[in-house]
C-alpha cells in the first residue's frame, strides 16, 4: 500500500516502521502475534474436526484480515452480512462468499447476481419461497450461478423456517430454480453464543442439532442432499464441530476477542480469554486531562467504540479501570494517581463487530513497532 498520500494523524493513524509509542489515538491496534495464533488455533481446530472453517467477516470488515485467516487459518472463505460487504471482499480478492443472511430487496439482488461474474463462488440464505423466484430471476438475467442455503431458526429467533417440511418446500425450489444451486443448510443458534456457561449453551446447541437432523433426513427422503451445513459461533463451535452434522464453521469474533466474550467460561470454567483465545483487537486510547483526583479522562469515547456489551476493559491493569463514557471523552478510575497527561492505555472493546465498524484503519503492532496499517475494508457497508 502506498502510505504517502496519506498525512499521520489527519487520514491515518500510524505509518509502518514508527514506534507503537507514535501511534494516534484513539484507534484500533492489532497485536499480530496473539491475532497470528489465534488464527492458527482455530485453522487447527477444524482440521481436526473435518470440518471447514468459513469465517465471518463482519467481525472484522478487513480484507488483509481475511486473507490471514485463509492463509494462516486454512479458511475457505468468508461469511458477511450484507450485499456491500460481499462486494468489498470480492473485489479484494476474497472468491468465496456466503451472505449468511437474507437479500430481498430487487435492487440488492440484482447487484448481488453480478457478483459472481468477478469470479467469486457466491452463496446466500433464503426462508421465503418468493425470495427464491427473485433470485432465480435475477440470476438467470445476469448469466450467473448463485447458491442457496436453506436457513433454519435452530433458537435464535430471528430469520429462517422452523420445521423440516419447510426447508424441504425451499429446497425444492431452489434445486429446480433456473440461475440457483441447492447448497444444504445454515443453522447458526445465535441467542446462546455469550451464555456463560459451558453446559448451557451445550444443552442449546444439542436443541439446534436435533433440529438440523431432522431436516437433514427430510431432505435426504425426497433426494436432496446438502453440500453444507453451516453454523457455529465462538461460543459454541465445539458443539458444531463435534455433532457429526454440521460441515462448516463460521466463527467470527475468536481471532479478535472482546471483553463481552472474555467474560465467557469454557468447559473448564475458565474464562475463554484466559487460556482458549487471545485478546488480538486493542482499542488504544491516550490521557488528555487529569485535573481531579482520582480521575483521568482519555480520549475513547462512545464515537470510538460500541457500548452495547458494556464499558472496555484496560488491558493487563488492575489498579485503574474504564468507568464512565461519553461522546468524545472517556473517564477512567485512577485511585491511586499513577496516570499521567499523554500516557497510553489499551482498552479490550465491549463488543468487537460495532467497534471496528467504526473505524477507518487497524494498526498491527509486533515487538514495539508498527508493522502493518491495514483499511477496515468493508467499513460503514450496511447496505
Ligand atoms: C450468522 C452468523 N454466523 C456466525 C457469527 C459469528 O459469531 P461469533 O462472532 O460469535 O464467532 C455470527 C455473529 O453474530 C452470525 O450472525
Amino acid at each position: 500500500m502506498d502510505f504517502t498520500q496519506y498525512e499521520l494523524g489527519y487520514d491515518i493513524p500510524a505509518l509502518p516502521g514508527m514506534a507503537e509509542a507514535a501511534i494516534q489515538t484513539p484507534c484500533l491496534v492489532l497485536d499480530l502475534d496473539a491475532l497470528e495464533r489465534n488464527i492458527r488455533k482455530m485453522g487447527q481446530i477444524a482440521a481436526q474436526a473435518g470440518v471447514q472453517l468459513r469465517v465471518h467477516g463482519k467481525m472484522h470488515k478487513s480484507v488483509d484480515v481475511a486473507l490471514l485467516q485463509m492463509r494462516l487459518g486454512g479458511a475457505c472463505g468468508l461469511c458477511c452480512q450484507k450485499v456491500s460487504e460481499a462486494e468489498a471482499f470480492v473485489r479484494g480478492g476474497v472468491l468465496d462468499v456466503l451472505i449468511s443472511n437474507q437479500v430481498t430487496d430487487p435492487v440488492k439482488i440484482a447487484r448481488l447476481a453480478r457478483l459472481p461474474q468477478l469470479g467469486a463462488r457466491v452463496a446466500v440464505c433464503v426462508d421465503d419461497l418468493a425470495n427464491v423466484a427473485d433470485l432465480s430471476a435475477a440470476a438467470t438475467a445476469a448469466g450467473t450461478e448463485l447458491v442457496c442455503l436453506v436457513e433454519i431458526d435452530c433458537g435464535a429467533g430471528r430469520c429462517g423456517v422452523g420445521d423440516a417440511a419447510a426447508v424441504v418446500a425451499l429446497a425444492q425450489a431452489i434445486a429446480t430454480a433456473p440461475g440457483l444451486r441447492f447448497g444444504g443448510i445454515q443453522a447458526y443458534q445465535g441467542a446462546m453464543q455469550h451464555l456463560p456457561l459451558f453446559a448451557e449453551r451445550r444443552a442449546k446447541c444439542d436443541v439446534a442439532i436435533a433440529m438440523v437432523r431432522d431436516a437433514v433426513a427430510a431432505l435426504a427422503a425426497v433426494g436432496l442432499r446438502c453440500d453444507s451445513i453451516t453454523g457455529g459461533g465462538t461460543g459454541s463451535f465445539w458443539f458444531e464441530a463435534g455433532s457429526g452434522v454440521y460441515t462448516e464453521l463460521q466463527c467470527g469474533s475468536y481471532a479478535f476477542m472482546d471483553a463481552d466474550y472474555g467474560r465467557v467460561l469454557d468447559r473448564d470454567g475458565k474464562r475463554l480469554d484466559h487460556g482458549e483465545w487471545d485478546n488480538a483487537l486493542f482499542l488504544l486510547t491516550q490521557v488528555m486531562s487529569h485535573v481531579k483526583p482520582g480521575v483521568a479522562v482519555v480520549d475513547a469515547g462512545l464515537k470510538a467504540q460500541s457500548l452495547d456489551s458494556g464499558l472496555p476493559v484496560v488491558f493487563g491493569r488492575d489498579d485503574v479501570a474504564y468507568v464512565k463514557c461519553s461522546d468524545e471523552h472517556g473517564e477512567v478510575s485512577d485511585p491511586q494517581g499513577v496516570l499521567r497527561v499523554n500516557d497510553k492505555l489499551r482498552l479490550v472493546p465491549g463488543h468487537c463487530d460495532p467497534t471496528c465498524n467504526l473505524h477507518d484503519w487497524y494498526v498491527g503492532v509486533r515487538g514495539g513497532l508498527v508493522e502493518v496499517v491495514w483499511p477496515i475494508t468493508a467499513r460503514g457497508k450496511a447496505f
